[in-house]
């Protein structure tokens, strides 16, 4: 790894290198640089358009970087397609969650498994998901599409989960959630966290998203403009008011 690599570090499970990134003729990411170490929680924030969800879709091998290295427990994963990326840990609650709406709760969480062949396993990761996960359990045979929003959301980080993933990338978990459920989701992103999962999450309420990272990063027109501890940044007054548009934030 060369030193010039911004961010660079030895230890990381996930390690994406000045990465440039294109749709078309139309640049997003330039020389975009950020890791994940195991076992954290990191936290992409920047405004819109600044190329948070492309970052999670060049991980996820939906969109291909033109240059730049992406690496994931050793491996290089530009060569890989989405299914092979799945298969070595990564999982993922996309943006809007996407889950299936005329699935029911029950067979969307299965959908999550659809490329484990380890059965019995499958069947054990089940019951332990329903166990962080009650309010699923009293909806099983409900259609997805019915839920509530916050109800959705916990469905598609359960579906993720039910990957058996080492890493969880998550875009904008909290995105149009009431205040109740969004301090729900954010805790069980630390339960899921504590049972392991290195996590990676995309978020414009940077303040609340802060308060369960580890370390944050900031991105703005395709590149990283600050990267700290997360308790740095929030009791950094210029970061503060420069990129996350609040005032210091009082732990
Ligand atoms: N499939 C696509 N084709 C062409 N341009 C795209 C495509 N997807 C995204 N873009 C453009 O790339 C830029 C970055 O988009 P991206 O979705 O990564 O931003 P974001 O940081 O997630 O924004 P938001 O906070 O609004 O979700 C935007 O200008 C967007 O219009
Ligand atoms: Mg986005």
């Amino acid at each position: 790894m060369s030193s010039r690599e911004i961010g660079a570090s030895n230890d990381a499970l996930l390690q994406l290198s000045e990465l440039d990134t294109f749709y078309g003729p139309s640049q997003v990411h330039f020389g975009m640089s950020l890791h994940v170490r195991r076992g954290e929680i990191v936290c992409l924030l920047g405004g819109n358009a600044s190329g948070k969800s492309t970052t999670m879709k060049v991980i996820l091998g939906l969109v291909k970087p033109r240059t730049g290295e992406i690496h994931f427990d050793g491996h290089d994963l530009r060569p890989l397609s989405t299914p092979q990326i799945v298969r070595l840990g990564i999982g993922s609650v996309p943006e809007a969650r996407r889950i299936f709406g005329a699935m029911t709760v029950r067979e969307n969480l299965l959908m999550g498994a659809y490329t484990r062949r380890d059965r019995a396993a499958v069947a054990e990761d089940y019951e332990r998901v329903l166990e962080i996960f009650p309010r699923l359990r009293e909806r099983l045979q409900q259609r997805g599409g019915v839920l509530s929003g916050g109800e959705q959301q916990m469905l598609a980080m359960a579906r993720a989960l039910m990957g058996r993933p080492r890493m969880i990338c998550m875009d904008e978990p909290t995105m149009g959630l009431s205040p109740l459920f969004v301090d729900k989701v954010l805790d069980l992103i630390q339960t899921i966290n504590a049972q392991g999962i290195t996590v990676l999450m995309v978020e414009q309420s940077a303040n609340l998203a802060l308060q369960i990272a580890d370390r944050g990063y900031v991105l703005q027109n395709g590149c990283i403009v600050v990267e700290g501890d997360a308790r740095d940044l929030l009791l950094s007054s210029d970061i503060q008011e420069a990129y996350l548009g609040g005032q210091e934030y009082v732990i």
